[in-house]
């Protein structure tokens, strides 16, 4: 059974056709590259794997239930979205790191975070820096980190790097590379189309809303 199965899948909002009768399926362990035009409806495409908005047209099915059956909140510990614009919210970093513990009824776990911060290359100081004072990387980079405190199944990461430096970008794919190879199944929207192809098994083009290709890689 595939892990995501979109069967002819629309979005309209005010009359406009965002996403055109969709229909693709996305097997666990997939790495898929989404790829198209500004404007041509990958965030929409993301926002709808993690039930953020809904379908108005065909159905979407996650592990062979149609998700408007699974609770949002709770389908999105297993589904987890880090949008294309990082949103901090409150005064620090350490609130929002806090968030996704709190949302478990668990404790702040100092260790997790500092491995992660290792990974992305952000120093420890930061739990207690202002959100209003990070640079655009910076933002991102906490961002992807309050996402991953808790792994989830399926990762979608919207333009995640779009304000990293080529280090940084690099240290971020291949983090990203190692929880694909330990089973995490990964939707990466990018407009570098060297790193589309790094790593992916697949690649989904949209263009004007409507799937163009998927191209199996490997
Ligand atoms: N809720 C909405 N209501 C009306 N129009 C919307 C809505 N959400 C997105 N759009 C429009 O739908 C189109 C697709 O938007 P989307 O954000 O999915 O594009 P994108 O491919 O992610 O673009 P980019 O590469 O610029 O991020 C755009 O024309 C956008 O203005
Ligand atoms: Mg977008």
């Amino acid at each position: 059974m595939p892990l995501l199965d979109f069967q002819d899948v629309s979005f309209i909002n005010d009359g406009k056709t965002i996403l055109k009768n969709l229909s693709f399926v996305v097997e666990a362990g997939d790495y898929i590259s989404i790829i198209g035009p500004s404007g041509s409806g990958k965030s929409t495409l993301l926002r709808l794997c993690s039930h953020l908005i809904s379908p108005t047209g065909g159905n979407i099915f996650y592990k062979g239930v149609n998700m408007n059956k699974y609770v949002p909140t709770e389908l999105r510990k297993s589904i987890a979205y880090c949008s294309q614009l990082p949103y901090l919210f409150g005064n620090n970093v350490k609130e929002n790191l806090d968030f996704p513990f709190s949302v478990r009824k668990m404790p702040f776990n100092e260790g997790r975070v500092k491995e992660l911060f290792s990974l992305f290359n952000i120093p420890f100081t930061f739990l207690n820096a202002d959100v209003q004072n990070l640079s655009g990387g910076e933002k991102q980079r906490i961002s992807l980190v309050r996402t991953l405190l808790f792994l989830p199944e399926v990762l979608l990461l919207d333009e995640v790097t779009s304000a990293l430096d080529a280090e940084n970008t690099r240290m971020v794919l291949n983090a990203i590379f190692t929880l694909n190879r330990n089973g995490i199944t990964i939707l990466w929207i990018t407009h570098n189309p060297e790193q589309s192809k790094k790593y992916a098994n697949k690649i989904l083009t949209l263009e004007a809303g409507e799937m163009k290709s998927l191209e199996v890689l490997k």
